[in-house]
């Protein structure tokens, strides 16, 4: 079984690696090193099967992540309270582009179609999908209202951003709860501002842990993720239970190095 690490003062724990799903629902438009076909049904539940017997218990979608909602939604049904479900708002992806609309309307219009895509009643996180404006979608677009609005109906339990830069990493902690950020050896830019949560209590999710599959070794790059204490979580996508186990050990042992 893997540590697990409070989200920040969220109230949860999660498990030190959580698992990425855009390779569950969509293989166009994607940055992987190599082209895939998406898992069947019966491949999905032997994955979250092995990750559930590793205990990892944080699994991330999207809408933007083609059927990955509607897809985890049926194969999540009967256990949906073993996970912490991490989505988000604010990006679609469809007929191979993506669209972003951060409008108080079309927040809560993304969040109650995730609850149905879901099969839930309200998710445990909602990360608002940047496109690059992180100030602008923080402090002007209405987002974060329409967040906390939701919140305090009780559909979402805590939100933050996934970020594009640390600027607005750093912008994120001060209305958050919780903030996804890039880290990994090569991309170090957003270190301020993870470490900054740590001290004021906010989730840490890290994606890219792997540079997207790019990294020459992924134990290295666990251990240097895993090695920042504010870090809650390293989201690591992947359809191979394989590299789920291996990914499982080698953060066990990053946990405690
Ligand atoms: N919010 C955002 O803007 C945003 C952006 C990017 C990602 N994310 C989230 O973060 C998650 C992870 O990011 P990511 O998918 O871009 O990249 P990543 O986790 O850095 O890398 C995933 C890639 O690494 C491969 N991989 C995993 N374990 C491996 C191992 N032990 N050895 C060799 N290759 C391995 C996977 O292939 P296999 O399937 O073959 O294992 C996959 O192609 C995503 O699934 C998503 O949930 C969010």
């Amino acid at each position: 079984m893997i540590p697990t690490r409070a989200l920040g003062s969220t109230g949860l724990r999660v498990g030190v690696l959580g698992l990425g799903t855009v390779k569950l629902g969509r293989n166009e438009g994607v940055k992987y090193p190599l082209g895939f076909d998406l898992p069947s049904d019966e491949e999905a539940a032997a994955l979250l099967a092995v990750a559930r017997e590793l205990g990892v218990n944080l699994i991330d979608t999207a809408p933007a992540y083609g059927s990955s909602e509607d897809r985890l939604g049926g194969l999540l049904s009967g256990m949906r309270d073993d996970w912490v479900i991490v989505t988000k708002a604010g990006e679609t992806f469809e007929d191979g582009r993506s669209r972003f609309d951060f409008s108080p309307g079309a927040i809560r219009t993304s969040v109650e179609r995730s609850l149905v895509r879901l099969r839930t009643d309200r998710v445990e996180c909602v990360l608002l999908h940047s496109d690059g404006r992180d100030a602008w979608i923080l402090e002007e677009s209405g987002a974060i209202e329409a967040l906390e609005t939701l919140q305090q109906e009780g559909k979402v339990l805590s939100f933050g951003v996934s970020t594009k830069t640390p600027e607005g990493a750093m912008r994120a902690l001060d209305t958050c709860g919780v903030v996804m950020a890039t880290l990994n050896p090569a991309q170090t830019g957003d270190l301020g501002a993870i470490r900054e949560a740590g001290r004021r209590g906010v989730g840490v999710l890290i994606k890219k842990v792997l540079a997207s599959g790019h990294a020459a070794d992924p134990g290295e790059s666990l251990r240097f993720v895993l090695g920042e204490r504010s870090v809650s979580s390293a989201v690591v996508g992947t359809i191979n239970p394989d590299h789920l186990r291996k990914n499982t050990r080698m953060c066990a042992e990053a946990n405690g190095s």
